[in-house]
């Protein structure tokens, strides 16, 4: 086996106008071998897989593949040499078939040129198998889940033999069974000799998977150590520059009158007799697998999603279903969990969408002037680090990290009442997950209700005063903080072991 690393970039640099988005993009990565990257929201991960995927041309430095110095004007290029890029929603053709998806621009021809689709078929066959997956190779793409979306994706890389594999945050929307899925294909690409790099802000995933791993700061290179040799707090203190707390521990605050109550919600075939009730100064975990029909239920609840029976009180009012403007004026926030798509105006600037839910609060009252406006957007910016350079920064220019705590702020700078916040820290780095934790105990102890859908147990048990677990559409367990434990929730959340009466 050679020496030389499949991939290999040097001081690699890119900027967009005045913003540096790479200054020194360092990173060796060798065959048979998976590499983690890491950083801080807006450190440069996403820029520097960008360029090595043809989308962005860079701007100074060396990029090698296999030891040769390469230049890619396009991702046709960079393809060609042996890239896939993974990303964390893949971006396939809804109407085609899984297989036409998979030989999309390149269908073998049969006699006469003729599209080959028996010979299509069975090579999808035989990857699907080679990879451990089941699905149908026949069905449309649409419908189908993110986790079989990206195995597609990795099929299709795997039949252009791709020599390097890149991973940005595949793992953010997958649930359990599905990461692990993903960990034993990846570690068999390795095992094959492919050389893969893998971007999470989970730390569990990161020293569960890689090899090796890379930090950076600020667009620049930090260290690169083996997994075996480094530790989580060591990587932290590379990555962020100084000490972090993963957890802010809430509060204790004593539960006041109810501000949301939640009776018999049903929605046939999603949720099945949900009732719970948010106090004053409460944080309730919605715990569960991803699937449960947690999301679904908050949505519900802010109205959004339509439910056929039940009834939803916020601070003492009945919200008539299907109404969220009427849900907000009553006081209730949700922050949905796909930001990017539900939350972001990502044409807009940073400061628009911060005050985006506040102007029409504002402006019902006749309160809102410029200052005010742009006085929220500060505030709410600097107290998420939103690292943005201005407030009028196109959004969509924004790190992926940076454009959840925009959505963040953007709800939060309303001072709702009751807050329904999906999933608050995903995709969130270490050093401003505490923050949002800080702040959520914050708005308890002011008197606010809190209902915080999260799949990662150490936020559930640390920031929860109780928690509520769901499994396939019902409510399955109740636990009081003090005797929640990791064991507890997941076994309600798989086994239905406390059935609610
Ligand atoms: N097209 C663009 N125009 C202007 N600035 C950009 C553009 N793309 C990225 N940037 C900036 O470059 C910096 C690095 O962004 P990048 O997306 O690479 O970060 P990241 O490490 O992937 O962060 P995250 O963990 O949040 O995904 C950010 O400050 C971002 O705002
Ligand atoms: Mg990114």
């Amino acid at each position: 086996m050679s020496t030389t690393p499949v991939l290999e970039l040097r001081d690699v640099s890119k900027a967009f106008g005045a913003v540096i988005a790479l200054r020194s993009g360092t990173i060796a990565v060798d065959s048979g071998s998976i590499h983690a990257l890491v950083g801080e929201n807006g450190a440069g991960k996403s820029t520097l897989v960008k360029i090595v995927a043809g989308l962005y041309q860079r701007d100074g430095g060396t990029l090698r593949l296999r030891g040769e110095d390469v230049d890619f004007s396009s991702t046709a290029q960079s393809k060609a040499a042996g890239v896939a890029v993974i990303y964390q929603e893949p971006t396939l053709f809804p109407d085609l078939s899984v297989t036409e998806n998979i030989f999309m621009g390149r269908q073998p021809t049969g006699r006469l040129g003729r599209i080959d689709r028996k010979a299509m078929r069975h090579e999808v066959e035989r990857l699907f198998t080679r990879l451990g997956v089941v699905i149908d190779p026949d069905r449309p793409a649409e419908g189908l889940s993110i986790a079989d979306q990206q195995v597609i994706e990795i099929a299709k890389a795997v039949s252009l033999d791709a020599s390097l594999l890149i991973m940005d945050e595949p793992t953010a929307a997958l649930s359990g069974v599905e990461v692990e899925r993903l960990f034993t294909i990846a570690r068999s690409l390795r095992d094959e000799g492919r050389a893969l790099i893998f971007i999470s802000h989970r730390f569990d995933e990161v020293f569960a998977l890689c090899d090796t791993i890379t930090v950076m700061r600020d667009g620049a290179y930090i260290a690169t150590s083996s997994i075996a040799g480094t530790s989580v707090d060591r990587i932290v203190r590379q990555m962020v520059g100084r000490e972090v707390t993963e957890l802010f521990p809430k509060q204790d605050t004593t539960a006041g009158a109810p501000l949301l109550e939640v009776e018999g919600l049903t929605s046939p075939g999603v949720f099945h007799d949900i009732s719970f009730t948010v106090r004053a100064g409460e944080i309730v975990a919605l715990a569960g697998l991803v699937g449960a029909g947690r999301s679904e239920v908050a949505r519900a609840v802010f109205g959004v999603d339509h439910y056929r029976d039940g009834t939803v009180r916020v601070n003492g009012r009945t919200i008539a279903r299907g109404r969220p403007a009427e849900a907000m004026r009553a006081g209730l926030a949700l922050v949905p969990e796909d930001r990017r798509k539900q939350g972001l105006v990502v044409e807009s600037s940073v400061g628009n969408n911060i005050t985006l839910a506040i102007r029409h609060q504002l402006s019902r009252l006749g309160l809102l002037t410029v200052g005010m406006q742009n006085r929220a957007a500060r505030e709410w910016a600097s107290r998420l680090e939103v690292k943005s350079y201005a407030l009028d920064t196109v959004a969509a220019t924004l790190s992926g990290g940076n454009q959840q705590k925009v959505v963040l702020a953007k709800w939060l700078a309303t001072e709702p009442k009751v807050l329904i916040i999906d999933e608050p820290t995903r995709g969130i780095d270490v050093g401003t997950k505490a923050e949002v934790h800080r702040l959520l105990s914050q708005l308890a102890a002011d008197g606010k209700g809190i209902l915080m859908i999260s799949s990662e147990l150490p936020e559930v048990l640390g920031m929860a005063d109780r928690i509520l677990v769901m499994r396939e559409g019902r409510l399955t367990a109740e636990i009081p903080r003090s005797e929640a434990s990791s064991e507890n929730v997941m076994l309600a959340a798989t086994h239905a072991s406390e059935q609610l009466s």
